[in-house]
């Protein structure tokens, strides 16, 4: 997913743009380029007809090599003042990671300039048509387009960009976008529109700002307007003028953002992804507080109890770790509750043809709130009649907006592309989810052990993160492999396949998980000498079998790393595991959120000693706005 930043106000924009390009990289980019509108100063008169040219420059590879580009320029033009510009990170959909294909792009006359997110859908069509209208293209990108589109409609609108030349240009747009636009016969204002991917606007830094996502405004404001679809916008140094895409005014909301800009910096961590491992215990005590104060749940969920009751058949739409998490959530909606749930992934469920019957609903996860393919599966269920709630981190996100019914995870900024903190806090809120419909469905003492533990569970976290440096250890046993296997039984076959994802995801180890019982059908065939195995071992019904499977893989040579409750120490030994990693007490429901985190610290060291850039892994991004 690209990052698109904009300014316009009394500063100079390009410190602005580049602090704000700085505060989206971990969304993952492999270029990024900016364009900034000159203003003559000093008494000089204004640049005459056809000096109008934007200060564009842009380039492949890290965010350094573009700012020595950019302010080496800007010091070479004295008296001329850049208050008006647009950046980008791009993430390579459309044409590889060149200077050529990096945003911003300009039309034929260098004097209009357009960043964007998203993908144009005929893009193709458009390109053919205005290159035999004589345009030249100089990118192989599908955003090219928007800058000779919007240079025809000027010739019709008198030479500057308007609102009506602004509004002609989207309606020729199939796809999807969140686009910034400037003109450089027009400093002092920038021209926005969203449709399908994220478009926030927030007044600030002594004019009016715009971006992808939140963290890049945060330390201006934390008062953003968030772009519905169909919405446009022009923005000026003092104003912000909201209107649809047939040009009716629109009056915005303002939204407040409860994270803090600190929140979103590394503040003394190495990384993003230790950091946000190691806020887990105070989120869950947050979550607990909030949502489960005295032990009594209390979600803000529209439905009433009769409603639970009639429910039938929930469907899970979420992506990635997401859906590890509605797979744990299945197992106790399913047990707790008494509740089936459907559990696909999202880029799945919405080509099966999903039998949908009456009184059922959807389940919905997402960190980001913007994952294209967990969006689309909330559309179906929608077009279908089907409720809707949403476990989302990201406030004002598309699916947040979208959905029936939203409960927020309130974990902070996520900036890491594996997600830690979010799945923690997404197993939270799912199991405080299934005691609340376990107690209206009559079954409410099957959670009670849990929801009564649930206060310590802070501190048994901390005190799995104290114990980091043995997952160390264990982490210079993985670091030169080729191969690690996970292996599980029950909701540990569900932590098995969120510690595989992880450690593939960060480390490019390739690592797969399997419900343990599954070896003897097929993949026991892969386990020789010295082949690493992750054994998980919370469920206390299971943990006899899984270690049986244990000693099936050490009778193959394997070497075997458990990840378990203290209480199956012995055992494990004796089934002949190599290491083991005890977890404190805790009942049986909570357990998954503390076995969790020793599987993100296991990857996270493995990836460390690899060298990886864990923030930003290769060919991953943040948020998958892409199908
Ligand atoms: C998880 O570590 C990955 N970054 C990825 O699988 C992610 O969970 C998935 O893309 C879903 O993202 P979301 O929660 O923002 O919808």
């Amino acid at each position: 997913m690209c990052g698109i930043v904009a300014y316009v106000g009394e500063r100079e924009a390009l410190p602005i743009l580049l602090a704000g390009l700085q505060r989206l990289e971990y969304r993952g980019y492999d270029s990024a380029g900016i364009a900034l509108v000159p203003e003559s100063t000093g008494g000089r008169a204004a640049p005459a007809e056809g000096e109008h040219r934007l200060l564009v420059r842009k380039r492949a590879g890290r965010l350094r090599g573009l700012r020595e580009l950019v302010e080496q320029t800007v010091t070479q033009t004295p008296g001329v003042r850049y208050g008006t510009g647009i950046g980008h990170t791009r993430w390579a959909t459309h044409g590889p990671p060149t200077d050529a294909n990096a945003h911003p792009h300009t039309d034929c006359t260098g004097q209009i300039a357009v960043v964007h997110n998203g993908i144009l859908e005929n893009a193709v069509r458009l390109r053919e048509e205005l290159a035999a209208r004589g345009h030249r293209f100089l990118s192989e990108t599908d955003t090219e387009v928007v800058a000779h589109l919007l240079e025809e409609e000027l010739a019709a609108s008198g030479g500057q960009v308007t609102k009506k030349a602004w509004l002609a240009m989207l309606q020729k747009l199939e796809g999807s976008f969140a686009m910034a636009a400037v003109d450089a016969r027009h400093p002092g204002r920038i021209w926005l529109a969203r449709y399908s991917s994220p478009l926030i606007v927030a007044p600030g830094a002594d004019g009016w700002l715009a971006a992808s996502d939140i963290p890049a405004l945060l330390p201006y404001t934390r008062k953003v307007f968030i772009c519905g679809d169909r919405e446009a916008v022009c923005l000026q140094r003092r104003e912000a003028n909201f209107f649809t895409f047939r040009g009716e005014p629109i009056q915005k909301v303002v939204h407040q953002i409860g994270w803090r800009a600190e929140q979103a910096e590394k503040r003394g961590y190495t990384d993003f992804m230790i950091k946000e491992i190691h806020e887990e215990p105070a989120i869950v005590e947050r979550l607990s507080e909030r949502y489960a104060p005295a032990g009594q749940v209390e979600l803000p969920l529209m439905w009433p109890p009769s409603w639970w009751e009639q429910r039938r058949q929930g469907w899970l739409i979420a992506s990635g770790t997401a859906a590890h998490a509605g797979w744990v959530a299945k197992r106790w909606l399913e047990r707790i509750a008494g509740l089936p749930l459907e559990a696909d992934v999202a880029s799945e469920f919405r080509y099966r043809d999903p039998l949908f019957r009456p009184e059922d609903w959807a389940l919905v996860i997402s960190q980001s709130g913007e994952t294209a393919d967990t969006l689309a599966g909330l559309r179906y269920c929608r077009q279908h009649g089907v409720p809707t709630l949403a476990l989302v981190n990201v406030v004002g996100s598309s699916i947040a907006r979208e959905t029936d019914q939203v409960v927020y995870t309130d974990a902070g900024p996520e900036i890491a592309v594996a997600s830690t903190k979010a799945y923690t806090a997404q197993l939270v809120v799912l199991y405080l989810l299934a005691s609340y419909v376990a107690k209206v469905r009559g079954r409410g003492q099957v959670s009670t052990e849990g929801l009564a533990a649930l206060p310590r569970l802070p501190e048994q976290l901390a005190d799995v993160l104290a114990r980091e440096q043995e997952l160390e250890r264990v982490a210079q046993q993985l670091a030169e492999v080729e191969h690690v296997f996970y292996i599980g039984r029950g909701v540990d076959q569900a932590l098995a396949a969120e510690g595989a994802l992880k450690l593939k995801e960060i480390s490019y180890i390739h690592a797969e998980a399997y419900a343990a019982g599954e070896l003897k059908h097929g993949p026991l065939a892969l386990i020789g000498r010295g082949t690493p195995v992750i054994a998980v071992l919370t469920e206390p019904n299971l943990v006899v079998k899984t270690l049986g499977n244990v000693q099936e893989v050490k009778a193959r040579g394997a070497w075997v790393a458990a990840i378990g409750m203290e209480e199956y120490q012995s055992q494990a030994r004796a089934a002949g595991v190599d290491t083991w990693f005890g977890l404190p007490e805790l009942p049986r429901d909570l357990r998954p959120m503390l076995a969790a985190t020793p599987l993100q610290l296991l990857a996270y060291h493995v990836a460390r000693l690899r060298g990886s850039d864990v923030d930003r892994p290769r060919n991953l991004a943040k948020s998958v706005t892409v199908e």
